[in-house]
């Protein structure tokens, strides 16, 4: 069989203008900002998906893109876009931190229920590592509190990949055998899936976070935002900082990447004394 030329043809550089034409195009809509010096990553997404449609012009791509009727076709630019690189328990320091947390929040007889918030879960690693610290803490106390743990994303892949919680077992060969034993069940070709139980807690939707002022989460107790706003430009990283504290309750922890965010301090919180991680809590007033 003849491969066909378009196949395997190299497609040409972006041009510079061809290049910021896309730039903010993607920074309009995901926030997600790529500089010139990381064009070679935003074309690399491009040419994979233009194979896949035939096309061989940046220019023609943009205006399909562009067109009315072209929502299908953004979601799917989007799944070869974007980065999802997570793992389960990914930043250890960050874990104690919600573990400490977990303890001081729950030593209030009266706390009943814990929401959580994984923001940019990507394929769900970071939320079910929330689901699990927390199952691990409510089950040594002696009263009933109820849990639930949001997880969005802007990439309908990822989080229907979550949703499933099916994963290989070498994903969670890191994991503490008794972690492993307790929350993931053998699901055939060498992988495992999370455990119903626990996927019974953690619900997964999209959330684009430059449309934060529509997402319908309020009161968080606990809010873990890392390895997202890396790609963001500065003014936008704080600008949805913000927007994540007007969501956290008074006295809820705010989990960011270390490095996410520097010299930047808000009235409304006060940072956690550790030097490994970048966290707050919300003032209570
Ligand atoms: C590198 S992953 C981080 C996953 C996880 N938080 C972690 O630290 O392991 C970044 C995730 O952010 C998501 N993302 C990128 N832009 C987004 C946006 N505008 N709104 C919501 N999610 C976005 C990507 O789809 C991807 O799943």
């Amino acid at each position: 069989m003849q491969i066909p030329t378009w196949m395997t043809e190299r497609l040409p550089d972006l041009t510079r203008n061809q290049f910021e034409c896309w730039q903010s195009l993607l920074e309009e809509r995901t926030g997600n900002y790529y500089s010139w010096q990381h064009r070679s990553i935003l074309q690399a997404g491009l040419v994979r998906r233009m194979h896949e449609l035939q096309l061989r012009n940046y220019d023609e791509y943009l205006n399909l893109i562009n067109a009315p009727s072209s929502s299908l076709e953004w979601t799917t630019l989007v799944e070869n876009l974007t980065v999802r690189e997570t793992r389960f328990f990914r930043h250890f320091p960050s874990c104690d931190v919600v573990r400490n947390y977990l303890d001081t929040l729950l030593e209030h007889p009266d706390k009943r229920s814990i929401e959580a918030w994984s923001v940019g879960c990507s394929t769900g690693q970071e939320a079910w590592t929330l689901a699990m610290l927390i199952n691990n803490k409510v089950s040594t106390l002696n009263r009933l509190v109820r849990f639930g743990v949001t997880a969005t994303d802007i990439s309908l892949g990822a989080l229907a990949h979550g949703r499933k919680g099916v994963y290989k077992e070498r994903e969670v060969s890191s994991l503490e055998p008794a972690l492993r034993d307790k929350f993931f069940q053998k699901a055939g070709s060498g992988r495992v899936q999370v455990v119903e139980h626990l996927r019974e807690r953690v619900c997964f939707a999209r959330v684009n976070v430059l449309d934060l002022d529509r997402a319908p989460m309020r009161n968080m107790d606990l809010i873990f935002c890392q390895n997202l706003l890396i790609y963001f430009r500065r003014w936008r990283r704080i600008a949805i900082i913000e927007q994540l504290v007007k969501r956290l309750s008074p006295g809820g922890l705010l989990v960011l990447g270390p490095g996410e965010i520097t010299n930047w301090q808000y009235p409304e919180l006060e940072a956690v004394e550790n030097d490994q991680t970048l966290a707050f809590v919300r003032r209570r007033l």
